[in-house]
């Protein structure tokens, strides 16, 4: 995500924001920006790339009035571009915005904003934010940004200057990080913590729908309708290296813990108001394709693969569209008989998988249209694709994919209910129960989170372990896969899954007295046959770690048959891949930390293979 940098103070603004800039920059960015008062005007420069592009486009600023916003961008809405960079203006200039966080409904707002007569000059949901605030401005800035923000949905974190009003910094949030940094004559703004620690240890949290003035000598904090606030400061403990991962002691577990943000920023703007559509307008797949498709391709690599297999199977349960799942890697050597009528679904986190690019030009140039889910805005894959639908996840800093594999999930399946609703193969009122059940997902992941204490406690008994068992049918076989893919790339166990159906096939010879077999059962249509196969690994006295939903008196059966058992939130079967991976993260992520693996980076892998 974004970062966030601001001064207003005795001394120069701009050494602090680059440097706290400079501190956000491990979170990953595609451009930044500044803008600083400068006698009667606030001047701005936005470069795309590194932050050096920004520091070598300073030369000649004249930053003499302690005042000033900085931004690391990582672009949602607009490619990676110095017009599409933070910070944004309105019209005339004197209101200038940093933003993390999306505006759902910035396309309306623009549209209304343009019939008033507003000129836009970039791409961004962000920049209607200036725009509404010089709407709003009668005097009063903290007043503008009040009104104008009653009329935004989504999450931000705004950071704004106004030329007007040359002594201070409004700041407000919601749904996404804002902190205050309180100096000696000077005070700050950040999306984090390792940006102001250079400078002070003393800073407010905000809360949600909490706004903070702030002055040299003063800070003055009060909620969005205009009341004041009393707020404790909160005195920082963590050393520069713990405030990077937020206190986390690891990325990957932070990451983990960012799975329902995560997911609620994969579904912004894509709902209807009422509940009753998927909404894919920023993907811009068009009406005549979505009725034409025979077949659909899905295309991706590693945990990305993973996720297309869930894709797969609710495509063609909710579609009824045929799906080919295949590896980048083989189907870019296997001459597949892809061709007129099919489509390609690329999926990938980073966009730029040397594979997954190759398998995509291989449709283009077969003239299939193609379509990615990606994380990575302006990444190679989500230029060349055709259509993009992004994940939003935000940047995603360990190597093995957590948050990055539950967004893509649940893309999914919003590309299948979108496809089902685009081609009338899904009834209204089934569509309604489908869409509260894809709402209902943030708060699942952020309920599943609450099983941690108890998977480590299962993962440090585990750890020393071998070999391991992941079992499971139908969508449970596909998760029961990443499950063994995180555990073999993390914590070094041998590790397979197997499509509980074929262990009889096999496998059974490797179950003998001890080995660890994760037996997931949340799929009700097969909830029988995996009693069966957990029945059988059990007279092999295999040790069995079941999953299930809570509270199904149906899985009572399989209960008893459990050593161990994690109980998840319950819902619709065809949406548990999202909930359901996050304990297998877990278990993945403490065994390696009991191992004393480098979690993080994991020997011989890389977050993004651009080589084939
Ligand atoms: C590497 C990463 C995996 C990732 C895979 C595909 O192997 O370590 O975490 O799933 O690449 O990457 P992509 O960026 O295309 O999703």
């Amino acid at each position: 995500m974004c970062g966030i940098v601001g001064y207003v103070g005795e001394g120069s603004a701009l050494p602090f924001i680059i440097e706290g800039l400079k501190k956000l920059e491990y979170r990953g960015y595609d451009s930044a920006g500044v803008a600083v008062m400068e006698d009667s005007r606030i001047e701005l420069r936005k470069k795309v790339g590194r932050l050096s592009n920004l520091e070598a486009a300073l030369h000649g600023f004249n930053d003499s009035m302690g005042l000033g916003i900085g931004h690391t961008r990582w672009a949602t809405h607009g490619r990676p571009s110095d017009e599409n960079a933070h910070p944004h203006s309105d019209c005339t200039g004197d209101f200038v915005v940093v933003h993390n966080g999306i505006i759902e409904n910035f396309a309306p707002l623009k549209d209304w904003l343009v019939g008033n007569g507003h000129r836009f000059s970039s791409e961004t949901d962000t920049e209607v934010v200036a725009h509404l605030i010089e709407e709003a401005y009668e005097g009063d800035l903290a007043d503008a940004v009040r009104k104008a923000v009653s009329r935004l949905k989504g999450s931000f974190a705004l950071g704004i200057l106004c030329r007007r009003e040359p002594d201070r910094i409004v700041a407000v949030r919601k749904d996404s990080p804002l902190i205050v940094g309180l100096g000696n004559g000077e005070n700050y703004i950040a999306s984090d913590i390792p940006a102001i620690l250079g400078k002070t240890r003393r800073a407010y949290i905000l809360e949600d729908g909490e706004m903070a003035v702030l002055k040299k000598d003063s800070v003055t904090l009060c909620d969005v309708t205009g009341a004041p606030r009393a707020k404790e400061v909160f005195n920082i403990q963590w050393d520069a290296v713990a405030a990077e991962r937020g206190g986390y002691p690891h990325f990957m577990l932070k990451e983990i813990h960012e799975g329902p943000k995560a997911v609620r920023d994969t579904l912004s703007g894509r709902i209807s108001e009422d509940g009753s559509k998927i909404v894919l307008d920023d993907v811009g797949l068009p009406a005549d394709l979505i009725a034409g498709v025979k077949r659909v391709f899905v295309i991706a690599c590693g945990t990305a693969y993973h996720a297309g297999l869930t894709g797969k199977h609710l495509i063609e349960k909710m579609a009824r569209i045929p799906v080919e799942a295949d590896l980048a890697s083989e189907f870019r050597y296997r001459d597949s008989l892809m061709g007129p009528g099919d489509m390609m679904v690329v999926i990938s986190q980073s966009g730029e998988t040397a594979d997954s690019l190759a398998a995509l030009r291989e449709a283009k140039r077969r003239g299939v249209p193609v379509l990615a889910i990606c994380n990575v805005v302006g990444s190679s894959i989500s230029r060349e694709a055709d259509y993009v639908l992004h994940t939003w996840a935000g940047p995603e800093i360990a190597v093995a994919s957590t948050k990055a594999y539950v967004t893509q999930t649940v893309a999914l399946a919003m590309l299948a209910a979108y496809l089902a609703q685009e081609r009338g193969a899904m009834s209204e009122s089934e569509r309604r129960g489908f869409i509260a059940e894809i709402r209902a997902l943030p708060q699942r992941v952020e309920r599943v989170l609450a099983l941690e204490e108890r998977v480590a406690e299962i993962a440090r008994k585990w750890a020393p372990v071998n070999d391991m068992f992941f079992i499971g049918r139908g969508l449970d076989y596909y998760i029961a896969m990443e499950g063994q893919l995180k555990i073999k790339e993390i914590a070094y166990i041998h590790a397979e899954a197997y499509a509980a159906g074929e262990l009889k096939h096999g496998t059974l010879a490797l179950i003998v007295k001890g080995v660890p077999v994760i037996a997931l059962a949340t799929q009700p249509g097969v909830r029988e046959k995996m009693l069966s196969n957990i029945t059988e690994v059990k007279a092999r006295d295999a040790t069995v770690i079941g999953i299930v939903p809570e509270g199904d008196a149906l899985m009572e059966d399989i209960r008893k048959q459990c050593d161990e058992l994690l109980e998840i939130p319950a819902g619709d079967p065809l949406l548990m891949p999202a909930v359901e991976v996050v304990p297998l993260q877990l278990l993945a992520y403490y065994a390696a930390v009991a191992r004393g693996c480098d979690v993080d980076k994991p020997r011989n892998l890389a977050k993004s293979v651009t080589v084939e």
